[in-house]
């Protein structure tokens, strides 16, 4: 069916006042988590396909929590308290105090359908109009319908709406339900919700039995059959909410390889709802992909890694790694088993190699970081080269501070680089240095201790040993004696600065 017509409806009232007590949770059922978005924040989505002149959201249960997360997501929506849930035909009539001017149509839907579309709304909207009805649930039909309201039809109209416990035999084996999604005409809203009686199983006011009301007034009443079932599915416990999440991420990621992302092992992958992702990205099993993630053309990610908003630029990869709200260049590589916290800038063809830990620390272009290192609140420069196992130490226990290294500059390993200090385009840091001091640039830095060999220290002091034995069966030429202060350090002797990579 194409829908191509003005959509907008007069309102949407969008139930969310119940109490959800089979999540078992302290937090409210709306504000659970599927696929990066709350419930709630998918229902309203799917309402705000319909173009709402007014959207009017029945608060109740956990109210405080429920308004305040709408005053993060939707904060112009209309609210409605219903102090006592007493069915959702009295949460409808709580609404319609809102909508005392309201003339044409009303939609109503529930808070904890999330995967429920914009585009299906407009689908029962357009039945609506086509059939001219006063009245048209979204229904469904399914193979196991127990606790769901049965539509029932007779000569194939649909006359009214019975509850699962409130239904007869014949009634209870009907497989067609009520998704709980309607549009009403304004009027005849008003006048069924003034009509209600609380003569049910549960002696509340039942919104379902409106549609009879309607039929008696001689409306027309339709139905729209959603063939996907799980649009109209709500969530009620965390078992729902898995299965609605699995089959949401399901939906986002063919969405993702219809676009050109290969994704090797859909099953083990998931992608939230607010990730971009370009052609040729390659995501391999056990990535996760969260938040404003975009991933740039032939990017591969994973596996076994985790990134939320984060900026991935082409052709760049990330092996088995967590990262937060950093920047990856173009060409970059990171990983295996390295965690980029937030403030994370990675150049572009640089790298963060294994077992490093980064933050706040913006790495330049082509510049390498290998091997097992932390490097907090640091510019790198271009070019440059950091040693395996160099930490930033960037804590002094009160304060942070930052640590700033030139551009082609050489950072032997093992250093610590003792916050704040700077080190200078082109300069030498030799492996082992405790630096505590500014390094200028084009300069060798060695901050350590200097060797000393002392020649038949183990003949003197390690009698009996092994080491001893060997010494005496092939004595080695002994050399000048090394006196401790001797001479100026030599680059190129035994303070050459040594890293393990230099591609
Ligand atoms: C309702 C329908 C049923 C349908 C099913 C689909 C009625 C009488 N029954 O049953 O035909 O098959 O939904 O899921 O309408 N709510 C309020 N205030 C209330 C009561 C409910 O805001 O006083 C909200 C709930 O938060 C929930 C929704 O309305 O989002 C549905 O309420 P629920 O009690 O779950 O209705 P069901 O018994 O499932
Ligand atoms: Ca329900």
């Amino acid at each position: 069916m194409v829908v191509d017509f003005d959509s907008s409806v007069a309102a949407v009232i969008l139930l969310a006042a119940g109490a959800g007590t089979r999540m078992k949770s302290s937090t409210s059922k709306l504000l659970h988590i599927l696929c990066g978005r709350s419930l709630l924040s998918w229902s309203l989505a799917a309402a705000e396909g319909v173009a709402p002149q007014k959207l009017v959201v029945v608060v109740g249960h956990e109210r405080e929590q429920v308004e305040a997360h709408l005053d993060q997501i939707a904060p112009n929506v209309t609210r409605v308290v219903q102090e006592e849930q007493k069915g959702t035909g009295h949460a409808v009539s709580c609404a319609m105090e809102k909508l005392a001017d309201a003339t044409g149509e009303i939609v109503v839907t529930y808070g904890d359908v999330p995967l429920l579309t914009g585009e299906t709304l407009r689908r029962l909207l357009a039945v609506h109009r086509q059939e001219n009805n006063a009245v048209t649930v979204m229904t469904s039909i399914v193979d196991d319908p127990t606790g769901y309201g049965r539509i029932l039809r007779t000569g194939g109209d649909v006359t009214g709406i019975v509850e699962h416990r409130d239904a007869d035999a014949t009634q209870i084996a009907i497989r067609e339900i009520n998704s709980g999604i309607y549009v009403f005409d304004a009027e005849i809203l008003r006048a069924g919700l003034a009509s209600l009686q609380p003569d049910n199983d549960q002696n509340q006011l039942y919104l379902t039995d409106v549609l009879g009301f309607a039929r008696t007034q001689g409306k027309k009443v339709g139905a729209y059959i959603e063939a996907d079932h799980w649009q109209t599915e709500g969530v009620n416990d965390r078992a729902q909410l898995a299965t609605l999440a699995a089959e949401m991420n399901r939906r986002i990621i063919r969405h993702w390889m219809r676009q050109g992302v290969t994704v090797i092992d859909p099953s083990t992958t998931w992608v939230e709802a607010g990730v971009s992702m370009e052609p040729d990205v390659e995501l391999w099993p056990g990535t996760i992909l969260c938040g404003a993630t975009s991933i740039a053309a032939g990017a591969v990610i994973g596996p076994d890694t985790r990134l939320t908003d984060v900026e991935v630029g082409p052709g760049a990869q990330i092996l088995r790694s967590e990262a937060i709200l950093s920047m990856i260049g173009a060409k970059a590589t990171v990983g295996p088993f390295s965690y980029l916290r937030a403030g994370t800038q990675l150049g572009s063809k640089g790298k963060i190699g294994g077992f490093v830990e980064t933050k706040n620390a913006i790495i330049g272009d082509g510049a390498k970081v290998p091997h097992l290192t932390y490097c907090g609140d640091a510019e790198i420069g271009d070019g440059t080269n950091v040693g395996a196992g160099t930490i930033f130490a960037n804590y002094d226990g009160t304060n942070k501070h930052r640590t700033i290294v030139g551009k082609n500059a050489f950072v032997g390993s093992q250093s610590v680089l003792v916050a704040p200090v700077n080190i200078g385009d082109d300069a030498f840091v030799a492996a082992g240095s405790t630096l505590t001091g500014d390094v200028g640039e084009g300069e060798l830095a060695v901050a350590r201790g200097q060797q000393r060999n002392i020649p038949g220290w183990v003949e003197t002091f390690r009698d009996r040993t092994r080491a001893k034995k060997a010494a005496t069966i092939n004595p080695t030429p002994i050399p000048p004696a090394v006196q401790e202060g001797d001479g100026p350090l030599e680059a190129g002797a035994d303070t050459t600065p040594t890293s393990t990579e230099k591609e």
